[in-house]
């Protein structure tokens, strides 16, 4: 797959993936409630470390700006899709100061500790060198929390749903976390399910490179 079909895909679709945040009820007769447990697991977690600045790599519409931003922690937003740029600067513009949003992928993250924490959620299911986008969130921030799809038969339909967009879906076995981390300098601190969805990893630099 080439990235440019990732970020094309959800340019497209920006509306339509802002949409399922706007009912949290809806969202969940849907079979989309993973969508909101990851979002408070990864603030959850955020806040738990006292965090200052968070890197929301992938942000799409911004759904994780108000709940950080009511804790007083600084957001910066970064996603390459113009639509979801722009979505994200709306939300954005109700935390003046607090929230900004740069239109870039992740291969343009250069930040070295700038951040206390990196999160990227809906992301790694769609990149096809996770250790390189990991290690990358690794050198801006030393904790990175992001979420990742199970293999099953509804990751079997989304592979077909987006393969015919030409958007490569991948899972992830429980078991392959802790080589992920090695292989980005980083070690796991905690891994919290989303039901049969997925899970929630937090990352943290591993001592040798602490
Ligand atoms: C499934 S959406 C998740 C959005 C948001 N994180 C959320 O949880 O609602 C995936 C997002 O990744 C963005 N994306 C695509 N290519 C990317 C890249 N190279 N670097 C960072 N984000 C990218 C898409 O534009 C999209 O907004």
């Amino acid at each position: 797959m080439s990235s440019g079909d990732f970020e094309t895909y959800f340019n497209r679709r920006a509306t339509r993936f802002a949409a399922f945040y706007s009912s949290e009820p809806v969202a969940r007769a849907l079979g989309r409630g993973p969508l909101f447990d990851r979002l408070r697991l990864a603030v959850d977690i955020t806040v738990t470390l006292g965090a200052s600045r968070v890197l929301d790599v992938g942000c799409g519409s911004g759904p994780l700006f108000a709940p950080l931003a009511a804790q007083g922690i600084h957001v910066t937003g970064i996603d390459p899709a113009e639509a979801m740029v722009v979505k994200a600067r709306e939300e954005a513009a109700s935390f003046p100061g607090l929230v900004e949003v740069e239109l870039r992928g992740w291969q343009q993250v250069t930040e070295v500790d700038v951040y206390d924490v990196a999160i990227a959620l809906g992301v790694f299911d769609y990149v096809g060198e996770p250790a390189t986008l990991l290690a990358q969130m690794g050198r801006a921030a030393a904790n990175v929390i992001a979420s990742f799809p199970s293999p099953g038969i509804r990751l079997n339909l989304r592979k077909i749903r987006y393969g015919a967009r030409g958007v490569q879906v991948h899972g992830y076995v429980l078991d392959r976390f802790a080589r992920l981390a090695a292989d980005s300098g980083l070690e796991v601190a905690a891994v919290l399910p989303l039901g049969r969805a997925g899970h929630v990893v937090h990352f943290r630099r591993s001592a040798l490179t602490r």
